[in-house]
């Protein structure tokens, strides 16, 4: 009786081991949870207006500080992206272009994470605004 006892828990504690080890794989892949965005950042206008000159400018930028993970055209498949524990976004989506401009720049330079911040290495406020949309011509 005893021994059947102790035959169960093993195998209980063997399937929770493996669901674990299942769910940790198959999380990366799960979509990541949303963005706590705080509202000062919702209601920010994007001061710029987009053109070539200025999309110019941003496509240097996001080269410079963005494909490594994210990828030149903003698939998230960057060279640095398979080193990463989070699933990479795909920012080449109209579900994420359609998000408030305000979001898109607390994602992009404050971020979370393994997204890194970048208020220090992209001090300029229109700089980052190119970026921004630079991003959303992909
Ligand atoms: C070291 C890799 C890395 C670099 C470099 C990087 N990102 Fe990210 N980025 C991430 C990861 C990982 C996420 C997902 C974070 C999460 O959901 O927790 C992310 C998320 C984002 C998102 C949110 C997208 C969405 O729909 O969820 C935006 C926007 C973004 N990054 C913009 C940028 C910009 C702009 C730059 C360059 C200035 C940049 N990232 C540089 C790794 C990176």
């Amino acid at each position: 009786m005893k021994t059947n006892f102790f035959k169960f828990l093993a195998g209980a504690f063997g399937l929770i081991v493996f669901s674990l080890v299942l769910f940790s794989f198959v999380n990366k892949n799960a979509e990541s949870d949303p963005w706590d965005i705080p509202a000062k950042y919702k209601k920010m206008k994007n001061p710029t207006t987009p053109d070539s000159e200025t999309n110019k400018i941003g496509q240097q930028l996001y080269k410079k500080h963005c494909a490594s993970c994210h990828g030149k055209k903003g698939f998230g498949d960057g060279k640095k992206a398979d080193e990463l524990d989070t699933a990479m976004p795909d920012i080449s989506t109209d579900e994420y272009k359609a998000q408030l401009p305000g979001v898109k720049y607390y994602q992009s330079f404050i971020g979370r994470d393994e997204m890194p911040n970048f208020e220090k290495k992209i001090p300029d406020e229109e700089d980052r605004w190119f970026i921004i949309n630079y991003m959303d011509t992909f």
